[in-house]
């Protein structure tokens, strides 16, 4: 047994994984997370308090994360500022939390030696054509196109830097777009299905041609547990399901699911700058480390997901006036 240092453990995929550690293994977790407006203890309720604390701090803060390293076996790094559209209101908080928190984190894995598996995202390879057969693989250059993305992708460059440097003991992930319980209003799926709820008609961006390939936070988690305990030091694995699908798609079958007309939606304005497809391929990931994803059935996922939203109105409602105020002052 040991004892995973979960930073952002409070958000919605780093509390799955915490969920997913202690039903699947006997690690202990500490979860550091800052509670920003996209942390939520209630994201850790029903946890066993012998297993899992939360220790409330900043990633940033030397003083916080030196000890909490030290103490860990293993420190598995979620915690981000990870919403496109608020990096392009203000990046301030990108570069502080995403650039200067990694670095906070990664110096002190490498004072303690401890093993570090870093979260990151695929949008740190840019966009593809829609009509292009091309899925980013671990070879792909990085090209990002937001405030968001770029300094994901600053991060990852960080992590890569400190095993050829230091000879840190870390692995990268690069996922997808994930869907599932927990996710904040503010996001794509959960911002729709919520909308419907309020009797809100949903948003989408533009024509609603962009393309994203939805996992579901589950078989995240199962693949860094997997990465985690059997990934190749120095290694980038990229996490992804095979499930493209672009966003007219998705707000079609959220109003089918949950009984409304097809077209019951309204074209908002676009995202500036926004990415139009991305696409994993995972062969690395499923050939070498023996993974698949559970959800293999989109609809039947999204549908589970309607019924948590539906069913969970105590831990969402608090969020969505604030998310929808930013949405109405950006113009979405
Ligand atoms: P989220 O916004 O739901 O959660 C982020 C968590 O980090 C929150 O609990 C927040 O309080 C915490 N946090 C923010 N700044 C902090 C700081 N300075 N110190 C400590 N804690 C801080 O995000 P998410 O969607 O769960 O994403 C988690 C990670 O997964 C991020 O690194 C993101 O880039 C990556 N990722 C997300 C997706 C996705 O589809 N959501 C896909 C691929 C990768
Ligand atoms: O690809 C992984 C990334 O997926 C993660 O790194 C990010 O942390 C995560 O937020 C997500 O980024 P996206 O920008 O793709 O997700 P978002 O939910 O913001 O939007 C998904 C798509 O839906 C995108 O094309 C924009 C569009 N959209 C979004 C909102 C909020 C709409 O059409 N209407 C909306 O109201």
């Amino acid at each position: 047994m040991s004892t995973l240092l979960v930073t952002g453990g409070a958000g919605f995929i780093g509390s799955n994984f915490v969920h997913h550690v202690v039903e699947h293994t006997d690690h202990d977790v500490v979860v550091l997370d800052k509670l920003t407006y996209a942390g939520d203890r209630a994201s850790l309720a029903g946890l066993p308090e012998d297993r899992v604390r939360l220790v409330v701090g900043d990633i940033a803060d030397p003083e916080v994360v030196d000890g909490l390293v030290g103490d860990a076996d293993a420190v598995v790094h979620y915690a981000a500022e990870s919403h496109n559209d608020n990096s392009l209101s203000d990046p301030s908080p990108f570069v502080h939390t995403n650039l200067i928190g990694t670095f906070t984190l990664l110096e002190a894995a490498r004072r303690h030696a401890r093993r570090f598996h870093h979260i990151s995202t695929d949008e740190v390879y840019g966009d593809l054509e829609l009509d292009d057969p091309a899925k980013f693989t671990p070879e792909t250059p990085y090209n990002p196109s937001s405030p968001y993305s770029s300094t994901k992708a600053g991060s990852d460059l960080l992590v890569r830097a400190w095993v050829r440097s230091f000879g840190l003991e870390a692995t990268i992930s690069n996922c997808s777009n994930n869907y599932g319980p927990r996710q904040h209003v503010e996001k794509f799926i959960p911002r729709q299905i919520t909308n419907v709820i309020d009797g809100v008609r949903p948003r989408l961006y533009g024509a609603g041609e962009n393309v994203r390939d939805w996992i579901h936070a589950d078989d995240h988690s199962s693949a860094v547990l997997r990465i985690l305990e059997r990934g190749r030091i120095g290694e980038t694995y990229l996490i992804g399901a095979d499930g493209e699908r672009n966003n007219l798609e998705v707000v079609q079958a959220i109003l089918r699911l949950m009984g409304q007309e097809a077209d019951a939606f309204d074209h908002v304005a676009d995202r500036a700058g926004h990415d139009l497809r991305y696409a994993i391929d995972a062969t690395k990931l499923r050939e070498e480390l023996e993974w698949e994803p559970t959800y293999t059935d989109f609809e039947a996922g999204l549908a589970a997901t309607i019924d948590w939203y539906r069913a969970n109105e105590a831990w969402w409602r608090p969020q969505k006036a604030a998310a929808e105020a930013k949405y109405a002052a950006a113009g979405h």
